[in-house]
């Protein structure tokens, strides 16, 4: 049994920003489920240690840097068998807010602090330097905030093989020269533009893209997207130089199936399968209702659940929906969201301007989202970039068609209604391929004129239905690149 070491800053059910959290649940309990030794490592937020069961603390450490010790804490991952490792410093995480800052006041301050020490203290682990008695054949980092493991362990000649996945180049964990100096980080070895230094700042997630064993992202195309200068950030040139070392691989993620089972989800109105499809509409007319929205068998519902930023082309989707209800369409928006005042305040106008068409809830809402994916006719991710995506692949479950731009894992998953994938029922969805509101609002038009043909989207949404969007193919990819990791 392989010793993987799974660390992450947001794990689900415990905390959860975004699409992060899913997979460092979903992933390690599919590698285990393969066969692996999986154990997740996570910060000891407040809402962790109140979300959880039974706690132990099974080990004290001093860390370099920090004069604090700090607590390694021993749980389960909730309704799995996974052991989850928890860095405990209530200094840095036992506070109110999100993992990265709260509402009001932005990020944390100390956030560079608080992702040196967990990242020193998975280094810690990785090396079986606590007693544990477990020594990781493989420590798997996620985005910036375990960027300086890798790093860290690149000093140590037995030390085990690392992975570094990015789930979003757009946040890079960049900090003053100074915030370098404050984490006792060795200059002469880390200062220099192959190592931490990023245009004279340090860069966390360059720890990860210049001393990982191997990098991965979320998807093929994602994998490429990044290599060139508009989506690389000034980092194109060194992950290109990897993906020619072939250290650069996209994987595609899965989804967790339970959790996102239109045939078990207990959160809908009515489960459904292709075999139920009727019991669909159900759902619509409860999520019409919910949102006291007229209920209309015939209005296209659009369903929308993001962080409201511009990566998720929210001011697209504010112009392209605009438009198309001031024509008149037949079509009702239901929103759910949180993220920038200006796209809350925005969606709050266009709800404002067509009450009985637009319908908003700004905030963070596990189950509606789940209503949502099983009431919806379309899913709307007009992305700017998309490193994978998950609402798409549960939208495919749920067989409310993805309305996507042609990005990242968006272009990965997702399959045009043209008339040639129609025929040979491969469609299962809507793409365009430029970042504007014209492009957006005529393949809007095309699904509204494909809704008014029930066979055909019927069809569609049995081929999303379908669709293997599991763990099983990703989860091997990942144990094959543990395999051959060099
Ligand atoms: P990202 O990680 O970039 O936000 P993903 O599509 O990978 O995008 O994942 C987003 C995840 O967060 C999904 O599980 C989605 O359902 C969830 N989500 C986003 N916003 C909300 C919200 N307001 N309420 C409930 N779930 C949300
Ligand atoms: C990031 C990306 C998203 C991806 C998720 C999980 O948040 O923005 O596209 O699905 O990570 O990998």
């Amino acid at each position: 049994m392989r010793k993987i070491l799974f660390a992450s800053s947001e794990v689900y059910p415990l905390i959860k920003t975004g699409g992060l959290a899913d997979v460092s649940a979903s992933l390690p309990i599919a590698l285990q489920q393969h066969g692996e030794d999986v154990r997740i490592v996570l910060p000891a937020y407040r809402q962790c240690l109140e979300a959880l069961g039974e706690i132990n603390t099974i080990a004290e450490i001093k860390l370099d840097g920090f004069h604090m010790p700090v607590e390694i804490l021993q749980s389960t991952l909730p309704d799995s068998d996974v052991i989850l490792w928890l860095i405990n410093s209530p200094h840095h995480f036992d506070r109110d807010g999100g993992p990265y800052g709260n509402h009001s006041d932005g990020d944390w301050p100390d956030n560079a602090a608080r992702f040196a020490l967990f990242s020193r203290a998975i280094a810690a682990i990785a090396m079986n330097q606590l007693g544990l008695d477990w020594q990781a054949d493989v420590l798997h980092c996620n985005d910036w905030q375990t960027g300086l493991a890798p790093a860290l362990l690149s000093q140590y000649a037995d030390r085990p093989k690392t992975v570094f996945t990015i789930h979003n180049l757009a946040y890079q964990g960049l900090y003053s020269r100074d915030v370098f100096d404050s984490l006792d980080l060795d200059a002469d070895t880390f200062w220099h533009s192959e190592g931490l230094e990023f245009y004279d700042q340090l860069s966390f997630m360059k720890g990860g893209l210049s001393y990982a064993d191997h990098v991965t992202t979320v998807s093929p195309t994602y994998a490429q997207e990044i290599c060139g200068y508009e989506f690389g950030y000034g980092l194109e040139g060194l992950l290109s130089y990897r993906a020619e070392q072939g250290r650069l691989t996209g994987i595609i993620n899965g989804i967790d199936e339970q959790e996102w089972n239109p045939e078990t989800d207990p959160y809908i109105n009515q489960t459904f399968s292709t075999k139920k499809l009727k019991n669909k509409l159900k759902n619509k007319a409860a999520l019409q209702q919910h949102f006291l929205l007229p209920v209309k068998e015939q209005s296209l519902v659009l369903g929308l659940i993001s962080r409201l930023v511009a990566q998720k082309g929210i001011d697209l989707t504010l112009e392209a929906i605009a438009h198309i209800l001031e024509a008149g369409a037949n079509i009702q928006l239901v929103c759910l969201g949180s993220g920038e005042p200006d796209f809350e305040h925005d969606l709050r106008v266009l709800r404002a301007r067509f009450p009985d068409k637009v319908a908003i809830h700004i905030g963070y809402d596990e189950a509606l989202a789940h209503q949502i994916e099983a009431g919806a006719d379309v899913f709307l991710m007009p992305s700017r970039f998309e490193p994978c995506g998950l609402n798409q692949l549960y939208s495919l479950r749920y067989g409310t068609l993805p309305l996507v731009r042609n990005t990242g894992g968006l272009a990965d998953t997702i399959v045009d209604a043209t008339e040639d994938n129609r025929r040979d029922e491969t469609a299962n969805g809507f793409k365009f391929e430029k970042s504007n509101s014209e492009e957006l609002e005529q393949t809007i038009y095309r699904a509204i004129d494909m809704h008014q043909r029930p066979r055909i989207w019927r069809k569609m949404m049995i081929t999303a239905m379908a669709q293997d969007v599991s763990w099983e193919n990703s989860a091997s990819s990942y144990q094959a690149l543990y395999d051959n990791l060099a």
